[in-house]
């Protein structure tokens, strides 16, 4: 074959490759848009043949990922003990009793800590820690404007006035009942993380490596998916709302059974149940949209394993698409595009925090508005 003739196959060959290349690609777009419009219409869970509920190693430690009004005050109370009985370990059997998040853990030897977790769904989450906090005398009876303005205002206007937001962000931001200690990107130095104790003298870097944390989680697909991956291959990890068989599954993986009793409930504190109005409720819904798909799938998952547990058979879940991006937010940003322009910025964002945010959102795709300004009007979108 001469030479002129293998160009012409070989170009031949490339372009039918090429043809096939994208015509697949747009199949596949398709079905992926017709699955974000029909979310219910998931694929059949595949059946795992030699599925096991992992057990305590306990020669391990058991790292507890204690999200703020999740349940882990009970948790450590409870599990710190018969841990402790439990290990084979000297020292470092149970690393609890603070916010720990999955990059804590990572400062320890590879492989030398089970981490677990209890999840709670967000929006409950949100609205106990919000009524929480304000029974807290630190803040109650604190002088600084923000802390007198949060006293005084109803959940309603609280979430009106971004300024006050900014210094309670873990009230309403996503991703903090349960996805960024999983992922390990808290970003406040009240949590226990690796930036805190690595960064421990040097206040500066702290927060700078904080924003990027804090840009880095609004990647959904890498989030979510990291999220997901390790609550797959998480030992145990319970659901408030599923309280009693939270209570099975641990002391399956404990080996010792377990009752989990409920202390430090808000309702018993404020003396009221947590309450929210339906425009709240609905607004932290657009807020959350990252925690809200974690905890649905933490469901199935969950629900899945009680379910190998009864019948031995084990329906592995599927992940569903990512979620509509209802809001991108940090906590001195907040971007909710609905109709018109509801972006706010804070004025303690320090040169080039808003440049970078946008540069971000475009890196992932995210359509951003032509022009941004601190108006706030946040008309939260409908979805
Ligand atoms: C438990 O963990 C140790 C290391 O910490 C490992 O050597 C051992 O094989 C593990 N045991 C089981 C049953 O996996
Ligand atoms: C977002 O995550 C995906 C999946 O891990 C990754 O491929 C992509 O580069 C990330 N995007 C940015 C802007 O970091
Ligand atoms: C942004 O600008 C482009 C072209 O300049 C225009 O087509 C688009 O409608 C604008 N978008 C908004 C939200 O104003």
């Amino acid at each position: 074959m001469s030479k002129a003739k293998i160009s012409l196959f070989a170009c031949l060959f490339l372009t039918a490759a090429l043809i096939l290349f994208y015509a697949n690609g747009s199949i596949e777009l398709k079905v992926y848009e017709k699955s974000v419009k029909n979310v219910e219409k998931v694929v059949e869970p595949e059946i795992i043949e030699d599925f096991e509920l992992k057990t305590w190693n306990r020669s391990k430690s058991i790292g507890f990922l204690h999200c703020g009004k999740c349940g882990g005050t009970s948790m450590d109370r409870t599990l710190s003990p018969i841990v402790r009985s439990l290990s084979e370990r000297k020292d470092d059997k149970y690393i609890g009793n603070m916010h720990y998040d999955w990059s804590y853990f990572e400062l320890f030897e590879k492989d030398s800590v089970e981490p677990i977790i209890l999840l709670r769904d967000p929006i409950s989450r949100s609205v106990s820690n919000y009524h929480f906090k304000k029974t807290i005398p630190g803040v109650a009876n604190s002088k600084q404007p923000t802390y007198v303005k949060f006293m005084a205002s109803s959940f309603d206007t609280f979430l009106e006035q971004p300024e006050v937001m900014v210094d309670f962000a873990h009230l309403w931001i996503d991703s903090f009942a349960g996805l960024s200690m999983i992922d390990g990107l808290m970003s406040d130095d009240y949590y226990g993380t690796s930036t805190r104790k690595i960064y421990k003298d040097d206040r500066a870097k702290m927060q700078q490596i904080f924003w990027e944390r804090e840009l880095m989680r609004l990647n959904a697909t890498w989030s979510l998916n990291l999220a997901a991956d390790r609550l797959e291959k998480m030992g145990w990890f319970g659901i408030l709302e599923k309280l009693e068989d939270s209570e099975i599954l641990l002391s399956k993986y404990i080996g010792k059974t377990i009752k989990l009793s409920h202390a430090n409930k808000t309702p018993d504190r404020t003396g009221h149940e947590n309450l929210a109005s339906e425009q709240v409720l609905h607004k932290l819904n657009a807020l959350k949209p990252m925690n809200l798909w974690l905890y649905e799938f933490a469901n199935r998952l969950f629900d899945a394993r009680v379910s190998f547990l009864k019948t031995g058979i084990y329906q592995r879940p599927e992940k569903k698409p990512m979620p509509e991006m209802s809001c991108t937010c940090t906590r001195l940003i907040i971007y909710c595009p609905g109709g018109e322009l509801d972006f706010w910025v804070s004025k303690e964002a320090p040169a080039g925090y808003e440049e970078s945010f946008w540069n971000y959102l475009q890196q992932l795709g995210v359509k951003i508005p032509n022009k941004t300004g601190s108006t706030f009007q946040l008309e939260f979108p409908t979805f």
